[in-house]
Order: structure tokens, then sequence, then C-alpha cells
């Protein structure tokens, strides 16, 4: 017996283990439950006399925990050994990922704007179909089929269905929002509209118009010019603008609003007082009721605040230009 145990002992001893694999064929040659020479031992055990058995015992346990020993000593060594190489594969000269943070578009900037300073003043925001038809956005406003004022508006329309048009302007927001509602209403839309125009760095076929609209009792051309001016006085400070007589068919009388900037003046937005013709158009008692109603061009106001000379760099989609805005909305 004495024999075979020291047998034993330098076999544990001598055991190499290199791989997870050897470790695991030690474990077993030693401990495992049906062959492992130990627990074969220990079950020889119990055909020895009480005297041997205990001398026996504590020998061959002191062997088990020599094979545990082993084992534990060997997880030790390797589990830094990885940690290691792990960390020697870190390249912390490679760049890390970067997420690009995204920021809000500047004609969105002007748009929130533009709903915050209205929203203060009593307007509720409302949303219009871009996709119109002919009634909304021409002939409700005045503009029946051969009215010439149509040639300044010309639009994409539908082949197959000439009636059905992309809207050229916000005022038909003014139509669909005056036959489902009885005044007095205070209202703002912004969007985008659509025109038939060669693209430069002035106008593309697709522009933003904030259009506003209020209708009460006895409003006045002077509430159109409060109005206006508060806008303008918000969004520039002190700017200097002037009121321009001008002709739309759906207000009467008309304006054009133009501010100055270094080049000169610059036209930025239509109004008026709303044609009586209009509101009778949509069952509204003119007689009782009077409007202001004005259409804005986003991207000319922002090309002023921004200080800048080509609408077309709003649409190029160039991240470089995008991430220099900044809102406060
Ligand atoms: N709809 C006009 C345009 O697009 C602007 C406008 C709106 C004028 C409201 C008067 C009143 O040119």
């Amino acid at each position: 017996m004495d024999k075979k145990i020291d047998q034993i002992k330098k076999e544990i001893k001598c055991f190499h283990m290199k791989t997870y694999n050897d470790l695991e064929i030690f474990r077993i040659k030693f401990l495992g439950k049906k062959k492992g020479i130990l627990t074969i031992l220990f079950k020889e055990l119990k055909e020895v006399s009480i005297q041997k058995r205990k001398i026996y015992g504590k020998i061959i346990n002191e062997l088990k925990k020599e094979v545990q020993n082993k084992i534990k000593i060997f997880y030790s060594k390797n589990e830094i050994h990885n940690n290691n190489e792990k960390i020697l594969k870190f390249d912390p000269t490679i760049p890390g990922k970067s997420i690009e943070i995204g920021s809000r578009h500047p004609l969105s900037i002007i748009k929130n704007k533009i709903i915050d300073l209205f929203m203060k003043i009593g307007f509720t925001y409302v949303d219009g179909p871009e996709i119109e038809d002919d009634w909304h956005n021409f002939t409700a406003l005045n503009i029946p089929i051969f009215h010439p004022s149509r040639d300044m508006q010309d639009t994409f329309f539908l082949c197959k269905n000439p009636d059905i048009l992309l809207r050229t302007h916000t005022s038909s927001v003014q139509i669909r929002y005056m036959k489902k509602h009885s005044p007095p209403f205070r209202v703002l839309s912004i969007g985008k509209v659509y025109r038939n125009e060669t693209i430069s760095s002035r106008s593309n076929f697709m522009f933003h118009q904030a259009e506003g609209f209020y209708i009460d009792r006895k409003v006045s051309f002077s509430d159109l010019k409060q109005t206006i001016y508060y806008l303008i006085n918000s969004l520039f400070g002190e700017a200097k603008i002037r009121f321009r007589p001008s002709y739309f068919p759906f207000t009467e009388p008309s304006a054009e609003v133009d501010i100055y900037c270094d080049s000169g003046w610059i036209e930025i937005m239509g109004c008026g007082m709303i044609d009586p013709q209009v509101l009778k158009n949509v069952n509204i008692d003119s007689e009782l009721y009077s409007g202001f109603a004005f259409g804005l061009g986003i991207e000319r106001l922002s090309l002023i605040i921004y200080q800048m000379k080509d609408i077309r760099i709003y649409f190029d989609n160039d991240i470089r230009f995008l991430k220099q805005f900044k809102s406060e909305f």
C-alpha cells in the first residue's frame, strides 16, 4: 500500500498540464467518480481494518488535497495569463467608435421659434395636406381657373387628374380650417409648398411657408401690422420693415412686407385683410366678421437670420453645415 501511495504521489506531482483539456484529464484520472485513482482507493478503504482505515484515510485525503491544490494553481495561473493576453490584444491607439449627435435643421429651428411666438399670443397650430385639390388651393381663394395669378404659382399636377396638385401656398389651410370652424379664431400653420420654378440660390421647387390668420369681429389692418411687428421684432430685434401695397386675389387690401438688410430691401411675406368673398366661399358671415392673413417664406427668413446667400444648402444634407446650428427649441 505504501508503495502504491508513493507512486500516486509522484504521478500527481509530475502530471504536466498545459491546457484546460489536460486539466480535465488530470481531474478525471484522480478524482473521476467511477475510475478515479483516489476514488477507488477510498472505496477500497472499506475493506481494511478500522485502525488501518484511519491511517490510510488520512493519507488518501491528503493526496486528494494535493490534486485539488494543483487544480487551483492551474486555474489561477491561467486566468492571469488569459487576462494578460486580452490586455495585450487591446490596442489603445485605435480610435473609438464615435456616435454622431444630431442637431436640429435650421429651418426647423426657425419653424419652432415662430410657433412659440404665436402660441404666446393665442394662436392655434394646425397642419394641412401638401397634396391639395384645385378648390382649396385656388378657386376658394378667389383664383378661378383662368385667373392670371395662377401663372405665378404654377405647380405639379397629377397627369391623370389635374384637379389634384401639390399646394402652391399654405393659404389652402385657411380654407380647410374656416370650413370646419366658426370664428373667432387665430391660426398658424407651417409646411412645405411647391412651385414649378427653376432652382437657383433664391428659389427652389419646394420651400416652407408659415401662414397665419385671425378672424373675429372688427379685426383691422392695424391688428395685422401689430402682429407682423411683433413677429419681426421678436426675431430680429429692432429691424427696419416696410409695408408695400400689393395684390393677392384672396386679400383686400393686400401688402408685401420687406425687411432692410445690408444688401437692401428683401421681400419676406405677403399679407392683407381676407377678402369678404373668401369668407363667403366658406360660409362665414362677412358682414359680421373680418380677418387678416399673412404668408411668410421660412427659407428667405433664415437666409437673413443666418446671413447666408444660397438656399440650396438647406437641402444638401451636408452634416458639416447642419452641425453648426444650435437651438433653444
Ligand atoms: N399665399 C401667398 C403667397 O404664397 C401669401 C399670402 C398669404 C398673401 C396670406 C396674403 C395673405 O404668395
